[in-house]
């Protein structure tokens, strides 16, 4: 073989010494914490969400569990800080826990307005959540920790697609608290492989990470089913059968707000599974210029 070929083989193929960097999210993909602050008291004391009190019972009940959800994101994610080594993953990081710090400081802004205007009790509210991650911190390892949010950000990375397509539930919300969800869903879209680049770094399973799955499915299936019926009996709906009929089809009927996300949701459980393997960048370019 020539030098000149040899030299070209060579450039194809980085040597053993060469670093590779753990970091997965698309290169045009900037993972940016943006400091908004969002005016929605106003939007708070009504129906906000398509006037139905039953999908805006849903929205407001998923709010109330994010500030305690992302303080323990933060936390089991900075855990592993010191043992990356990679300097673009560990920018990734400063990214996620500065995204998520801002979220969870206007998710307790909106859960605080919201529980003043409607008469809400947020420490019940919230109470069992904070126990229940509490725990987790205590009696779990900080790798099932990772685990448990590697899986709840992949919830967030659907839900945030839902958010941000063209037909999204969103386009019948008030527009102050559209500006708001749309804000926390494009950054959960930027970030949404961070957690994972950390969990396939410090040597996460494939086992443990669809086993914690799971689990948290149920979980979060339980949390937000206490917030639902706490706020629909507050507000004197929870034996409403006609509001039930006309959320459920809301939800998951034909262009119900979650209709679609069983199928990428259902991906995680495949071996090899990627956050982005989901190429949802076109959602953050449409996020942006409409932002702009
Ligand atoms: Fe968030
Ligand atoms: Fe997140």
């Amino acid at each position: 073989m020539s030098s000149t070929a040899q030299a070209a083989l060579l450039s194809n193929h980085p040597s053993a010494t060469e670093v590779h960097s753990q970091v997965t999210t698309p290169a045009s993909v900037q993972i940016k914490p943006r400091n908004r602050s969002h005016d929605i008291a106003q939007a708070l004391q009504g129906d906000w969400l398509d006037n139905n009190a039953f999908l805006t019972a849903v929205f407001n009940g998923m709010s109330i569990t994010f500030p305690a959800g992302e303080k323990f994101f933060i936390d089991s994610v900075r855990h592993f800080g010191d043992d990356i080594t990679d300097p673009a993953l560990k920018e990734h990081i400063r990214g996620f826990c500065g995204q998520e710090g801002f979220h969870r400081r206007e998710h307790q802004r909106y859960n605080e307005a919201l529980c003043t205007a409607r008469g809400y009790d947020l420490e019940k509210l919230e109470g069992k959540l904070t126990k229940r991650l509490a725990w987790a911190q205590k009696n779990l390892s900080p790798l099932q920790n990772l685990a448990i949010t590697v899986a709840i950000e992949h919830f967030t990375a659907v839900l945030a697609e839902l958010l941000l397509r063209s037909d999204s539930v969103m386009n019948k919300a008030d527009p102050s608290m559209r500006e708001l969800w749309r804000w926390h869903a494009a950054e959960e879209m930027e970030h949404k492989s961070v957690a994972f680049d950390v969990y396939r770094a410090v040597g996460g399973s494939e086992a443990l990470r669809v086993s914690v799955m799971k689990r948290a499915t149920f979980f979060i299936g339980l949390e937000l089913m206490r917030a639902l019926l706490y706020i629909l009996r507050k507000e004197g709906q929870l034996f409403n059968i006609k509001l039930w009929r006309s959320g459920i089809t809301g939800l998951f009927g034909k262009q119900g707000a979650f209709s679609g996300g069983l199928a990428p949701y259902k991906e995680f459980y495949a071996e090899g599974f990627h956050p982005w393997q989901q190429d949802t960048q076109h959602l953050l370019v449409d996020w942006a210029a409409e932002a702009a």
